[in-house]
């Protein structure tokens, strides 16, 4: 089986996938208890890209760079490569006074999906810092069924009242329990086989 290029050196899938989720919750443990992430300006393309390098720059050259490649999961492509950079654009002008304006927006940078893997954690971070200072709440994602997660992530690009019930219904003001942080990028969320996007350079 195929895994990806990675500065470790590893061609096994399942080592990989562990030592990819060991080393990006210590990158994210060290992200929260600095402070770093607490500077950054929530909403922005750039945050984004920031947390992306910070959690993945230990394992892949292209953290924190916007993907070159198109890809697709299940029956959904995110955005084609040509139109990225635009896309990206829309999205940080989008809104962000509201819960709905901020989960509209979560739901666009999602389509948008701007790196090669790693999408999924980066931007539950990103979506966590815009709430945190729009609203002064985080979502508490062990509230989260994971199933459920999926299936209203899947369903967004064409409806996202499941995913706007599923997260408000999770909403909590620890803003600062570390706990809550990093179940955001617990490693539960990882279906195997199910992680493995489809590209057009295969
Ligand atoms: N078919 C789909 N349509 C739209 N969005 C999807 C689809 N499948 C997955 N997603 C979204 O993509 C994310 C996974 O992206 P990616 O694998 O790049 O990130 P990750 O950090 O490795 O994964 P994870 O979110 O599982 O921790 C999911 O969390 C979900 O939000
Ligand atoms: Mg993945």
């Amino acid at each position: 089986e195929m895994t990806l290029e990675n500065k470790l050196g590893i061609t096994d899938s399942v080592e990989l996938a562990r030592a990819e989720e060991r080393l990006s919750k210590k990158r994210a443990a060290e992200l929260f208890e600095s402070g770093t992430l607490d500077s950054l300006e929530a909403g922005t393309v750039e945050s984004l890209v920031q947390i992306h390098r910070c959690l993945f720059g230990d394992v892949y050259d292209f953290a924190g760079i916007v993907r070159t490649v198109n890809i697709s999961k299940g029956n959904f492509r995110f955005a084609p490569v040509m139109y990225l950079e635009a896309s990206l654009a829309h999205v940080e002008s989008m809104p962000q006074c509201t819960f709905d304006e901020i989960i509209e927006k979560y739901v666009e940078m999602n389509i948008a999906h701007p790196f090669r893997e790693g999408n999924g954690r980066s931007t539950r971070i990103w979506l966590d810092l815009i709430l945190k200072k729009e609203l002064g709440k985080v979502v508490n994602w062990s509230f989260v069924d994971k199933d459920d997660y999926l299936l209203a992530m899947e369903r967004s690009p064409i409806k996202d009242v499941e995913i706007k019930h599923l997260l408000q219904q999770a909403l909590t003001e620890e803003v600062s329990d570390r706990e809550v942080y990093m179940k955001g990028i617990d490693a539960s969320y990882h279906y195997e086989g199910y992680a493995v996007y489809k590209t057009d350079e295969l």
